[in-house]
């Protein structure tokens, strides 16, 4: 049985996820920083409750041990995030956000996954197929909002005249839109489920499989 922890499960496309793994047979630990919010999401989705505040070091190293105490871990979806708004509600993009208005959205989305990645990657590593699914967005991306290409994309989102922009490293090719990270955590899992084993101990260490979903 394949055992999942999504961070940021009580609402979105965290709970979605959720739902549609649990259905599809898997045990899910769902990740919530609110004890009563994340009571109500597990009880919904039967799911089992991991209180989880990716911000927070101690509360990371706490879930790491419950998730481990409760018998290890296969996939990792980091899911959990947030975003800039306006007062009126409308969503701050790339191309507008100040430094101040991203410093806390670098705190949960980015170094959420690095606080919680390498927390988890000692009990993944004992699955035979571990997976780790990152949940990205096309919103945050300075080389989408300048590109040429991307213009046409996001016509919404992009200056007058694109802007010649180069990405110095390329992020992982993404894997589609809504419903990704379920899609992710199963082909992958299916993917790495027969070969993970002996890769593992031909290499001796590492998490086999990881893969990106952007949600746009
Ligand atoms: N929806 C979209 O169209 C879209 C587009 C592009 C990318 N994405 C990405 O998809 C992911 C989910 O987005 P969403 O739209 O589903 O967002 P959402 O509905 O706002 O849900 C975000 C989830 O993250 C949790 N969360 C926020 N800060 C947290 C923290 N410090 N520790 C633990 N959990 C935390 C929230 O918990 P609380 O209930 O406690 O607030 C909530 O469960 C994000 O990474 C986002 O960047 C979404």
């Amino acid at each position: 049985m394949t055992t999942i922890l999504i961070t940021g499960a009580t609402k979105g496309l965290g709970f979605e996820t959720a739902r549609r793994l649990v259905a599809a047979g898997h045990t899910v630990c769902a990740g919530s920083r609110d004890a009563e919010r994340g009571r109500r999401a597990a009880e919904q989705l039967g799911a089992r409750l991991v209180l989880l505040d990716v911000t927070d070091e101690a509360s990371v190293a706490a879930a790491a041990r419950a998730v481990e105490a409760d018998g290890g871990l296969d996939v990792l979806v980091n899911n959990a995030g947030v975003e800039g708004r306006r007062p009126d509600g409308s969503v701050v993009g790339a191309a507008e956000a100040t430094a101040e208005q991203a410093r806390p959205l670098f705190e949960t989305n980015v170094l959420g996954v690095v606080r919680v990645t390498p927390a988890f990657l000692p009990l993944l590593q004992r699955s035979s197929a571990p997976v780790v699914v990152n949940v990205s967005s096309g919103l945050a991306s300075l080389t989408r909002v300048t590109v040429r290409a991307a213009a046409a994309r996001y016509p919404l989102r992009v200056p007058p005249a694109p802007v010649s922009a180069h990405a110095a490293c390329q992020a992982p090719v993404s894997t589609g839109r809504c419903g990704a990270a379920a899609a992710a955590v199963q082909e992958r899992q299916a993917s790495t489920a027969s070969a993970s084993t002996s890769r593992m101990s031909a290499s001796g260490s590492g998490t086999q499989a990881s893969a990106s979903a952007c949600t746009e």
